[in-house]
């Protein structure tokens, strides 16, 4: 099997392309990824020399670059590549809309040409808009985005919807609640509060810290995109969540305080505009349907988590510095910041 994964440079995508790698022996990955800010060759190190891994640097809205990739066969497209940051999205919305939605569209119009036999959408709950404080969201939850990300996510999503309407493409599309885990870019919570008080730096906290999230590991997250890209009944969602609900105050402090830190760092600034104030995923469909469950205890994720990146500060400190873009210099002849992504 050939499994087109784009944005495998990035978080999720790097930690699905290795789990995949070890959990199917047989199987070949072309990792495409743009190289944005947000790819890090560094990620997939460990894998360099595995002929089953392919790295091109493309732009999935790139319709030349992707239709000859396709070209070269492709039984199956999980589809991680975006634009992630919420606080990016409220600064510039376009770029969200370029690869979120446009780059999306090009993708699925090359998997339809080439008749691949799965396209997996990589989305998120933020689609689904805040909950109060009671309910979660299920699959049926109608979709209320609140940020020019959510609503970029959601616009793919709908797309990938109406090929599989339209065009009887076979899909599916994750809904996942918020990630942690190795490789994580550090604008994002957990990375920026390790990154900032091994500094001694202050960390802010967004209006007044009782925002929720619901908290996955990445691997079990991959876990779940596996099976479902496997089980998944066509045209269905699936969300993904491990009932791991935490205050954004909470996390600060768990963090901190396995640091040795003083709560004394914590810092609390100006809200997040549309700031969405709780997330909580109903997972009960991938449960019952395909069996899944996730291995990884927040208490204990998280910990190992932050042992992680206590181990590879060399990684921290070349994503900091810029120095990981080297890579793609050396490479690829260009920096990022020339991309024309
Ligand atoms: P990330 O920002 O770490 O990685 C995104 C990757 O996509 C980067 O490597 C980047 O270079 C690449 N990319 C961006 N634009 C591209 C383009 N035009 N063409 C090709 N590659 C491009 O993001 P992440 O946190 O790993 O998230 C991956 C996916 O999972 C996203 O679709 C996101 O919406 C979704 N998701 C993330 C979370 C989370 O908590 N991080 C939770 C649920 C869903
Ligand atoms: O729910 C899934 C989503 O989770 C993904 O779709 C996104 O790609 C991913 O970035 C993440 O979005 P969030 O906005 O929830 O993640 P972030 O790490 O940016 O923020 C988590 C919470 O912490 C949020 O309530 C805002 C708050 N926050 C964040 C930062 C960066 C702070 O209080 N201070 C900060 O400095």
């Amino acid at each position: 099997m050939k499994i087109l994964v784009t944005g495998g440079a990035g978080f999720i995508g790097s930690n699905f392309v290795l789990y995949m790698l070890q959990e199917h022996p047989t199987y070949d990955i072309i990792n495409v990824d743009a190289l944005t800010y947000a790819g890090n060759l560094e990620n997939l190190k460990s894998i360099e020399s595995n002929i089953r891994h392919t790295f091109i640097q493309a732009d999935i809205a790139d319709v030349q670059q992707m239709e000859n990739i396709f070209a070269q066969g492709i039984d199956v497209v999980v589809n991680f590549a975006a634009e992630s940051h919420v606080d990016r999205s409220i600064l510039s919305p376009d770029v969200f809309v370029r690869t979120n939605v446009m780059g999306t569209q090009v993708l699925l119009d090359a998997a339809k040409k080439y008749q691949i036999t799965k396209f997996l959408q990589v989305s998120t709950d933020e689609v689904y808009g805040s909950l109060g404080p009671t309910g979660l969201f299920t699959e049926e939850t109608p979709l209320m985005p609140n940020s020019p990300y959510s609503a970029s996510k959601a616009g793919g999503d709908l797309l990938v919807r109406a090929y599989h309407e339209t065009f009887g493409l076979p899909v599916n599309i994750t809904r996942c609640s918020n990630n942690y885990g190795p490789f994580q870019f550090p604008e994002k919570l957990i990375p920026l509060i390790i990154a900032r008080a091994l500094n001694n730096e202050a960390i802010p906290v967004y209006g007044d810290g009782l925002n929720i999230r619901d908290w996955l590991y990445v691997e079990d997250h991959c876990r779940a995109i596996d099976l479902v890209m496997h089980q998944g009944r066509s045209g269905e969602v699936y969300n993904i969540g491990g009932n791991n609900e935490r205050t954004n105050i909470h996390i600060v402090e768990t963090v901190l305080e396995q640091l040795g830190k003083p709560a004394s760092l914590i810092q609390y600034v100006q809200d997040r505009l549309g700031h969405d104030r709780r997330y909580g995923i109903d997972p009960t469909k991938l449960q019952t349907e395909l069996g899944w469950k996730p291995v990884h205890h927040f208490e204990t994720g998280i910990k190992e988590t932050i042992n992680w990146y206590l181990n590879h500060q060399d990684w921290m400190a070349r994503v900091q510095s810029g120095a990981y873009q080297d890579d793609v210099k050396l490479q690829y002849g260009k920096q990022v910041g020339d991309s024309d992504v």
